[in-house]
């Protein structure tokens, strides 16, 4: 079968930062003067008054720290509580097209390649900013790339669904090398009046570089052992926001146009439904546990990730061998076991294995065990 690699990654982290501490107290002052102004209907039993967030509860629950925003005002105005970001015409790059081209130009240079080497490109996030003109063909477009271009989501997992798309695509010939993006605006998606989830997600966006190892050049190739995604229906994650809404007489206020979960519910279920899919793939592959010198995981908390490492290397993952970014992104989407891959791969020696692996709304989850070569 034809070596496909990773062969470049790149990661574009805005310049804002909010840290634990700035968000707590914005939400705070929103839930006293919603308090205040709601205390009749609150003493009447009509509406329930809104309980205080605090910063120990945030990092115990998470390990979440700090979170890198596209636009901090707006988030932690407490008359407004999101980002406000600029309206564009539809002459000027959008938002996520703009961020994409950001990471993807780090994602070249990383590979060694220029626009003319690719041949596709895959926008792969959870949140699309309009319905079309794909992004990814505005990112085509702005970088000069020739070939074609889609969008697609499969939420958290989009990034891992799209490598293995792109691997099946490169080895059966319909494009050589190609250019993925996943933007993830999460805070555009966030409710931040909500305590339960308001410091769960945070900005960013990363690339990568894929092609066939013989075309290969850059220093820090790994191949694509394998990939094996899984997909099974649950409620626990959902967003309603879409195209219908205004058919269906939705007010765009509705609290089901943002991010809901259950989050205990997704707790107990996901750890067991990504340990076995991991377990299961290095068994197909005929790979021991103690071969892996590093787990990639999906970034959306803490101690689920040291549960998954725990089951699937059969102890306590040491520091490095499992690295974490969610102290300092949060959640960000499909992009996490990216920005965990960027930045703790370089180290790896060579013939070194690593599993990436993503999990999230869907449910959907996607092992790709990777082998250093370069
Ligand atoms: N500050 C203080 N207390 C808070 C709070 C906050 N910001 N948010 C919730 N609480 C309270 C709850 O109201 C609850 O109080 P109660 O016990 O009186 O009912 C208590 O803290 C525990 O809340 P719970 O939601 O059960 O916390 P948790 O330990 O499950 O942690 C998550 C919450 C979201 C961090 C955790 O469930 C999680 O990360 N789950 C996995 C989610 C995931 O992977 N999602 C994928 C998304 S892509």
């Amino acid at each position: 079968m034809e070596q496909i690699v990773i062969s470049g990654t790149g990661v574009f982290t805005p310049e804002q930062s909010i840290t634990n501490e700035e968000l707590v107290k914005a939400y705070n002052e929103y839930a006293k003067k919603f308090n205040l102004l709601n205390k009749q209907d609150i003493d009447s039993g009509k509406t329930d008054a809104l309980e205080l967030s605090n910063e120990e509860f945030i990092f115990n629950a998470s390990g979440i720290k700090n979170r890198f925003v596209l636009d901090k005002e707006g988030i932690l105005d407490p008359e407004v509580m999101h980002p406000i970001l600029d309206k564009r015409s539809d002459d000027q790059p959008s938002i996520l097209a703009e961020m994409s081209i950001k990471a993807a130009k780090k994602a070249l240079d990383n590979a060694g390649k220029t626009p003319k080497d690719i041949d596709a490109v895959i926008t792969a996030c959870s949140n699309l900013e309009r319905a079309y003109p794909a992004i990814s063909i505005e990112v085509q477009e702005l970088l000069g790339i020739e070939g074609f271009a889609f969008d697609m989501n499969v939420a958290c997992s989009s990034a891992t669904f799209a490598i293995q798309a792109a691997a099946d695509m490169i080895r059966s010939g319909s494009a050589k090398t190609i250019l993925i993006v996943d933007p993830e605006i999460c805070s555009g998606h966030l409710d931040f009046k909500d305590r339960d989830c308001h410091f769960i997600f945070g900005d960013v966006c990363t690339a990568m570089i894929l092609e066939r190892k013989d075309t290969a050049e850059s220093n820090n190739c790994f191949e694509i052992i394998s990939t094996k995604c899984i997909t099974q229906f649950s409620n626990n994650i959902r967003n309603n926001f879409g195209f219908l809404n205004s058919a269906k007489k939705s007010s765009p206020l509705d609290r089901d146009l943002l991010f809901m979960q259950q989050g205990r519910k997704v707790f107990k279920e996901v750890v067991p439904m990504v340990s076995q899919l991991i377990l299961e793939h290095l068994n197909e592959e005929k790979i021991q546990t103690d071969e892996i010198k590093r787990l990639w995981l999906h970034q959306a908390n803490k101690s689920m990730n040291d549960l998954i490492g725990k089951k699937v290397l059969g102890r306590t993952p040491e520091e490095y061998e499992q690295p974490n970014i969610l102290q300092d992104y949060a959640n960000t989407s499909s992009a996490g076991s990216i920005i965990a891959f960027s930045k703790f791969s370089d180290d790896m020696n060579k013939n070194e294995i690593g599993v990436l692996c993503s999990f999230g709304a869907g449910y959907s989850a996607g092992s790709i065990i990777l082998k250093k070569i370069s």
